[in-house]
């Protein structure tokens, strides 16, 4: 049995990782020793046969050594200050990230086994070590749009993202309920009297989000009845680090020569869970809306198609409907007036599951 480290279960990516190990019994099949960088002495919560409960110090190398695999959600920092120590002190076990810092070096390999599983196989039969979650909304994106992506269909995508608060992290979910909260307990009077006047309403809200008791620890500007269209830093060709992420993830996955131009617009809306996406898509051939439904439906068995009509689009394409659930649904497909060959998509996916634990626990099933 491989002895397998895992970092980081107790945040926001790493408790859904072990909640769908747990449901997938993957715990049977492994020697688990669990790691914290902050409770030590402490005794691991859940019971799961068989495991160790005893908690680890993450930090200590020694032991980090002896092991075959190491999973991590702990993030970039706990990243880049254990990794390379354990790669220089020679350890040659297989290293499971779900922070993004390590997805530039050439020698790891971002995961997506529906879609990149002989370059996964390939690159383990050659030695790599290093495999990598990708970014949510690529993943998501080519869960959606893998089967264009497998035919060479693809000419350029321009996507606009509508991205859950839940990728900010835990903190900044908390922050948007205790706004909500906040306006809620300020409005309540106001919306069951008789005198209800939604200008007045709108009005006193305005000036709630900017009341000085309005819940903002983490947030510069209001997470409720906002959206912010920039996510990460800014890099110097204009793009959001999100923005950048699409076509360099992309290809990289794909492990594509020419690279298929990716650009767009990164958004967060005050939705939970779920990222939503929309895409212009231009095709390099003229391909009828059933022929591009039959290629995305093939590619996976968590695609759907949604039919282009209102009852269907409102009932399974939207965050609510595919929240906790493996499901990437695809709709709204339509050839666009706008250039031949250009047709519109909107998918929803889950980003905790497909766009970051799924991934890395598949990955974690088939090294062991
Ligand atoms: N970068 C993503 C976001 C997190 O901000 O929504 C998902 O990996």
């Amino acid at each position: 049995m491989k002895s397998v480290g895992f970092i980081g279960w107790r945040g926001i990516v790493g408790s859904v990782l072990l909640q769908r190990m747990i449901k997938k019994n993957d715990f049977n099949k492994i020697k688990v020793t669990f790691f914290t960088t902050s409770q030590f002495n402490k005794y691991f919560p859940l019971n799961i046969k068989n495991i160790n409960k005893t908690l680890h110090n993450a930090y200590d190398i020694e032991q980090l050594l002896l092991l075959d695999i190491i999973i991590t959600c702990q993030g970039s920092e706990y990243t880049n200050k254990i990794y390379y120590k354990l790669r220089q002190k020679g350890w040659q076990g297989y290293w499971l990230d779900a922070a993004s810092n390590l997805r530039t070096d050439d020698n790891t390999i971002i995961v997506l086994d529906p879609v990149n599983l002989d370059l996964i196989k390939e690159k383990i039969d050659i030695g790599i070590k290093t495999f990598v979650g990708g970014n949510c909304t690529v993943s998501l994106m080519l869960m959606a749009l893998g089967g264009l992506f497998k035919k060479n269909l693809i000419d350029w995508i321009f996507v606009s993202t509508y991205q859950a608060i839940s990728g900010a992290g835990a903190k900044y979910i908390k922050e948007l309920l205790l706004q909500t909260n906040f306006l809620h307990e300020n409005i309540t009077d106001i919306i069951h009297s008789n005198k209800f006047n939604i200008l007045e309403v709108e009005k006193i809200i305005t000036l709630l989000l900017n009341n000085k008791e309005f819940p903002q620890q983490y947030s510069t500007i209001p997470l409720v009845n906002n959206v912010i269209p920039w996510i990460d830093k800014q890099i110097n060709n204009g793009q959001t680090k999100e923005e950048w992420k699409g076509q360099f993830e992309t290809n990289k996955i794909l492990n594509n020569k020419n690279i298929i131009p990716i650009d767009g617009i990164c958004v967060r809306v005050p939705t939970l869970r779920a990222h939503s996406q929309s895409f212009m898509v231009k095709l390099n051939k003229d391909l009828s809306i059933k022929n591009i439904e039959d290629i995305i439906q093939s590619h996976n068995k968590w695609v759907k198609i949604i039919p282009n009509d209102y009852i269907y689009t409102t009932k399974y394409l939207t965050p609510c409907a595919v929240n906790r659930t493996l499901n990437i649904p695809v709709g709204r497909i339509k050839k666009l007036n706008i250039e031949k060959n250009c047709f519109s998509m909107f998918t929803v996916g889950d980003q905790l599951l497909w766009g970051a634990a799924e991934p890395l626990r598949r990955m974690l099933k088939l090294l062991i």
